[in-house]
């Protein structure tokens, strides 16, 4: 199936990378928690703010009912959304502060402007300005999220367990939509609907997380590879044997220093001017970089368009849609939709990135993904009325296939989290060459954020019927269909398995033309692999210090 699976080799592509056992240690974890954490906020945000709305409270909060029914549906859209925008703002903006101050600082720096913006939402007496400027100030912080936590993640990463340590931040993600879906149910059910608490409370999980990841990057070590990238080679040696957990001077270290330096010095001979502007050039007219730009910006098209991040924000209209009637009945379904999700994230993280590979990995996911979509479509197309037709009554022989449209979508969203949501985070990070990191995942994530509201946006629309100027839910959906399905043969045709490779190696899958990449790029780089073995082998013999030769073929294949 993935590229170049021609000659036998192990399923089960987790190689034995030599790496010594002191390198997982609880100082990594610690540090892949603390930055994980910053998945919460877009999770929290997605789950929260359609719970928010469905108070009386909120909606006394901002003079809901003083407006018409249109403006009310613009009001709602435009609170929802703010956020998205904001985000767009601070995907772009993430690459210069992630290459000027650090990786640290861009953290601290992003979770003053998420407290800030959540302050300002819950604390301005209602004024509906001052309303979407604190959504879109939070959204400045939260966009940078997608862009510091994965580059991060991925630097500091062993390369064997480098999927794991990025889809931590997936992970959170599902664990902010948890939280938030529960906190809503909690709230509503206990609280009653009348008080300031019923929202304001769960919207408080904004400001814990951001402190709690404010206070954390205290504690954590700076990556490595920007510290070299800034020429501060000492600090990257010292940072980087804390992080691993071993001397400065251990081989490990030594040898891991070695290669970010190698590569980065290769990256700067090829370098095509100084400054952003260079740094542009670079990333658009490098051949073998733009092709990676294409990877990362198609994969945030398809996976965007493939429909389940709109069934994320939409799951409680859409189970709704499928027969699912009372509100209470309505919030926990889509909360264990929630739990689905997370658990096919951690099972994603744990057992398949590192182990089957990615490209596997998506496969799947779209494969359940796909299936799930035509089910739905296929349900929707023999009974039209549902969604259609008002207060429409389910005939009771239609009952069991209802409740399989209900089930498709969990399994719609258990598809989701095992590969495109986890894999556009986790390849965007790790893709690229050192000096165009920052700015390649900047791009990809400003294009995640700007899809991401089309679609949301759209996807109200595309619901109503044919006479409303919509394409109907069946339509809908048959468009989901397809959208997944051309993912899947886009990912098996372009992506090359980027599993067990550390990132300065990369570039080897890159070098043969683009449309053999995805299938052979694999193949071809483990030849190239051989070569640079066979030279360091070379050239370590002629030196007659032979003594680490193993060790050293696979430093420098992975
Ligand atoms: C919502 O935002 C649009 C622009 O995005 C604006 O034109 C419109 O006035 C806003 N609606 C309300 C009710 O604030
Ligand atoms: C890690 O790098 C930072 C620079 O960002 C430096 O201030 C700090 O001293 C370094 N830590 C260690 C343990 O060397």
């Amino acid at each position: 199936m993935a590229g170049g699976a021609k000659k036998p080799v192990n399923i089960f592509r987790l190689k034995n990378l030599g790496e010594p056992k002191e390198v997982f240690n609880w100082k990594l974890w610690f540090a892949v928690v603390s930055f994980g954490l910053m998945g919460a906020a877009r999770g929290i945000d997605e789950g929260l703010i359609s719970g928010a709305f469905n108070s009386k409270d909120f909606q006394r909060y901002i003079n809901y009912s003083s407006y018409s029914k249109v403006e009310q549906t613009n009001i709602k859209a435009n609170v929802s959304s703010m956020v998205q925008i904001g985000s767009v703002g601070g995907a772009l903006f993430a690459f210069l502060v992630c290459d000027r101050i650090g990786r640290i600082w861009a953290t601290r720096q992003l979770c003053l402007f998420w407290i800030v913006g959540a302050a300002i939402f819950m604390g301005n007496n209602g004024n509906l300005g001052a309303v979407y400027a604190g959504r879109f100030i939070a959204g400045l912080g939260v966009g940078q999220t997608v862009v510091v936590a994965p580059v991060y993640l991925a630097e500091i990463a062993p390369a064997a367990i480098r999927g794991l340590c990025t889809c931590v931040f997936t992970g959170f993600v599902y664990l902010g939509i948890v939280l938030a879906y529960f906190a809503n149910y909690g709230c509503q059910v206990n609280m009653g609907d009348n008080t300031h608490k019923r929202w304001e409370v769960p919207t408080s999980l904004h400001v814990i997380f951001a402190g709690l990841i404010f206070c954390l990057s205290f504690f954590q070590y700076e990556s490595p590879r920007y510290l070299i990238k800034s020429g501060q080679v000492d600090k990257a040696i010292s940072n980087l044997s804390r992080i691993r957990n071993l001397p400065a001077d251990h081989e490990y270290v030594v040898r891991e220093i070695a290669a970010i330096q190698t590569a980065h010095q290769m990256e700067m001979e090829a370098t095509m001017g100084a400054g952003p502007l260079g740094i542009i050039k670079e990333t658009f007219m490098i051949p073998s970089n733009l092709y990676r730009i294409y990877l990362a910006l198609m994969a945030q098209i398809l996976s965007q368009w493939s429909g389940a991040g709109s069934i994320t924000v939409y799951a409680t209209d859409l189970f709704k849609l499928l027969g699912v009637t009372g509100s209470n009945e309505n919030l926990l379904v889509t909360a264990v939709f929630g739990i689905v999700k997370l658990v096919a994230a951690i099972l994603c993280a744990l057992f398949l990135v590192d182990v089957i590979g990615r490209k596997r990995a998506l496969l799947i996911g779209i494969t359940l993904q796909a299936i799930s979509m035509f089910y739905i479509a296929g349900f929707l197309t023999a009974v039209p009325e549902m969604g259609v037709v008002k207060d429409f009554k389910l005939p009771e022989s239609k009952k069991g296939a209802s409740e399989g449209a209900i089930a498709m979508i969990y399994l719609s969203g258990f598809g989701w989290a095992l590969g495109w949501n986890s894999m556009q985070y986790l390849l965007t990070a790790e893709l690229f060459p050192l000096r165009i990191r920052a700015l390649a995942t900047s791009l990809a994530m400003t294009l995640h954020f700007a899809n991401q509201y089309g679609n949301s946006r759209a996807v109200p629309n595309m619901l109503l019927p044919v006479s409303e100027g919509g394409i109907s839910p069946k339509g809908t959906f048959w468009f989901f269909g397809v959208i997944t399905l051309i993912g899947g043969v886009w990912v098996w045709f372009s992506i090359p398995e980027t599993a067990g490779r550390t990132l300065e190696s990369m570039d080897r899958l890159f070098e043969l033309p683009w449309y053999k990449i995805g299938r052979y790029g694999n193949r071809d780089a483990e030849e190239r692999d051989q070569v640079v073995d066979e030279k360091m082998e070379a050239m370590t013999s002629q030196l007659g210090t032979s003594q680490h030769v193993e060790r050293q073929d696979a430093s420098t294949r992975v």
